[in-house]
């Protein structure tokens, strides 16, 4: 796939995730093959504040797109030019978060009830940066106003790259199933790349939503915590519910993952950062219900990561073990909803 001038080797991207997709979990999807990560999303004011920090993290980084939110053209167009001069890849405007503190500012997913105004922010990015500028939308505001295709058409109009289309409304937030048939009716609509994105967790849903959308590339979000070798080429033949990790290769990724994060977070911020992705490494595993409940009493690092081992000492002496795949993660979709 290719987004303006910038050629990526696969098309296979991590999804923008915030509060997840920080510098080290972009490594590890990288290093397991993910063709192009994105930031979590930034807001464009407080790029233009403090954001020599904040750009840091994707120096040496490529590639990566970084996400940004915002509501003025002005702001975007500053902050995206600052992040291209910072050493962004690609920029990303998002036009998809449904929470209400970011949507009561006019920013995320409101926007896709204002065509006339995304049109305004579009061009004064466009003219800012020479790097792919490229969208991420929903299908559109609630059930009476889908208007993604109509969006796309309007983004591409303005000189977007490429479009990331997460088929479900604002209304619905992050339940219900993605709807598909709006990324296929948006891929019928535009020349430039349409990226897909919802509910793929598995190679064979890569593959599927792919036939059925004919997108140009697929975004993976909650279908990669606990699971990067969703983005490896390895595991892309693997049966329908995606690839049987042994315990050993399991464990393995879990140590090199901390090791990342342990050497990316000050020490008093790594037990969230540890705590949650043990979770996801280890969801659908024999037994997991006993540790997971263990994971949410134990403070501190240590602590964690013994029972870490204890928990893969138990479990190693069993055969190697296929992950079940929840249909809805719905400890995710509430922990999202608080989150943003
Ligand atoms: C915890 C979490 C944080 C998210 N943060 C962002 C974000 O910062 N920017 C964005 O455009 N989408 C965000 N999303 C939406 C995802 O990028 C993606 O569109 C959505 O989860 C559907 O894809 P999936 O089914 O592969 O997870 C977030 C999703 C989750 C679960």
């Amino acid at each position: 796939m290719r987004l303006g001038n910038l050629q990526l080797h696969n098309n296979l991207v991590l999804a923008p995730m915030a509060g997840i997709t920080d510098y080290p979990f972009r490594q590890l999807a990288r290093e397991m093959g993910c063709g192009l990560t994105f930031t979590e999303m930034v807001s464009a004011e407080g790029l233009l504040r403090k954001g020599e920090s904040f750009l840091k993290m994707v120096e040496g980084e490529h590639p990566v797109s970084v996400q940004l939110f915002g509501s003025k053209p002005e702001v975007l167009a500053e902050a995206a030019a600052k992040a291209e001069a910072m050493g962004a890849d690609a920029i990303d405007l998002n036009m998809g978060c449904p929470a209400q503190k970011v949507v009561k500012t006019g920013a995320g997913a409101d926007l896709m009830r204002f065509p006339e105004k995304v049109e305004g922010l579009l061009i004064a990015m466009r003219k800012k940066v020479a790097c792919p500028l490229t969208v991420k939308i929903r299908s559109g505001w609630d059930e009476e106003q889908i208007n993604a295709v109509e969006i796309s058409k309007l983004a591409e109009g303005c000189g977007v790259d490429a479009i990331t289309v997460h088929p479900r409304t604002r209304a619905q937030s992050f339940r219900g199933r993605a709807d598909w048939s709006v990324i296929a009716a948006v891929k019928r609509a535009v020349r430039i790349p349409v990226i897909g994105n919802g509910d793929v967790n598995t190679p064979v849903l890569i593959q599927k939503m792919i036939e059925e959308t004919e997108c140009d590339g697929v975004m993976i979000g909650r279908g990669a915590l606990g699971n990067p070798w969703i983005f490896s080429e390895k595991h892309s033949g693997f049966p329908e519910k995606g690839p049987t990790i042994s315990p050993e290769e399991r464990k393995g990724m879990i140590h090199h993952h901390l090791s990342l994060i342990q050497s990316y977070y000050e020490e008093r911020n790594l037990t969230p950062q540890i705590r949650k992705h043990l979770y996801w490494y280890t969801k659908g595993l024999p037994n997991c219900a006993t540790f997971h409940s263990q994971l949410s009493s134990l403070k501190g690092k240590e602590k964690l990561l013994q029972a870490f081992h204890s928990y893969f000492d138990s479990i190693q002496r069993r055969e190697p073990c296929q992950r079940s795949v929840p249909e809805e993660d719905r400890s995710i979709t509430g922990w999202v909803e608080k989150a943003l």
